[in-house]
């Protein structure tokens, strides 16, 4: 049995371009039988840049409410707050970085790309590697599935593993790190990849009319209503293709090659369709997140109850090593 684990930024309410390029994969990797699932909300990471409390405690509820409202089943996958595991990480971040070169950590992009402005980086930022092994040893995970942003980190914290078991002996399992290639790009609703820094992206959580007002802003060029157009070049028509059932797609692609159907028609049907491909996960995701927030709450304990145990018992053996117990 293999154990799998992952954790995510809290850095706001997931939009249409997460829930299909990250959210809805990974809940299906963690359906597959035989592995072990940890899925964690990464908000000690989101402190290096978010200074705003109300946001990061919105952000986190968001994220939460979005994964369970989208099918984590808590039942198959430990899902916990690294905050609320705080205790255990923290100590782990200060072990390994007593046997984490400085050069490792200076050469790590996160910290690079900013290196040319010292006097703005925080220590944090710099221990962000350190920080993210501990979550990933603490719990002896074999794969770690990440974009590819992430592969110079999992580096590192097999790095971090390798020489902590050179130094006190066996103590952590080296991970790996599971790269995501198909690389599937949302577009967004100017057409560019769907991303919350470009304001192009649908929230699948609004209120009917807002979603309605959002879908409605797609780019389309302006041929005219009785004209035939090309589906293959339309925004709307790429992103009703990513929602919709074969059948409609199919009608869909008739009535733009034969003329006589316009943007705003596809529009009001790609809405039609986010409705009613989503509204379980709009109802679950309206409960968890406005209507009873003590429901996720409580989910979200249970998880860090079972992560609590798990890390303390790998916390104890790791003191055991250094000479601590
Ligand atoms: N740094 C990761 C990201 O930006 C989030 C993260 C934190 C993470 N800790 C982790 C991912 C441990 C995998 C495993 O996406």
């Amino acid at each position: 049995m293999s154990r799998i684990l992952t954790g995510i930024q809290s850095s706001g309410k997931p939009h249409l371009g997460n829930i299909l390029g990250a959210i809805l994969p990974a809940i299906q990797l963690s359906e597959q039988s035989g592995n072990e699932s940890f899925l964690f909300i990464a908000d000690l990471h989101s402190l290096t840049s978010l200074k705003d409390a109300n946001t990061l405690k919105d952000n986190i509820r968001a994220v939460a409410a979005a994964w369970l409202a989208c099918g984590l089943d808590t039942q198959k996958v430990v899902f916990y707050r690294q905050s609320r595991v705080a205790a255990y990480h923290t100590e782990l971040t200060w072990y390994l970085s007593c046997v984490t070169p400085y050069p490792m950590l200076a050469n790590a992009h996160s910290f690079k790309d900013k290196s040319d402005r010292l006097a703005d980086v925080y220590a944090g930022l710099f221990l962000y590697p350190v920080l993210m092994a501990s979550d990933i040893l603490l719990y002896d995970a074999n794969f770690v599935p990440v974009g590819k942003d992430q592969k110079q980190h999992l580096e590192m914290t097999r790095d971090m593993a390798e020489r902590f078991n050179r130094i006190y002996g066996d103590t952590f399992v080296i991970p790996e790190a599971r790269i995501d290639e198909r690389l599937m790009v949302i577009p967004g609703i100017d057409g560019q990849k769907m991303s919350k820094s470009y304001g192009n992206y649908i929230d699948i959580f609004l209120p009917e009319k807002e979603l309605q007002k959002v879908i409605k802003k797609t780019i389309s060029d302006s041929t005219p209503l009785e004209a035939p157009k090309n589906p293959e070049t339309d925004i709307t028509f790429k992103l009703f293709s990513l929602i919709a059932g074969e059948s409609d797609i199919a009608m869909m692609r008739e009535n733009y090659l034969k003329g006589g159907y316009g943007y705003g028609h596809a529009k009001q049907a790609l809405f039609e369709v986010m409705k009613s491909r989503f509204s379980k996960e709009r109802e679950l995701f309206n409960y968890y997140y406005h209507e009873n927030p003590a429901a996720l709450e409580q989910k979200l304990e249970e998880g860090e109850e079972k992560a609590r145990v798990i890390a303390a018992k790998k916390i104890a053996a790791v003191r055991e090593k250094i000479g601590l117990s």
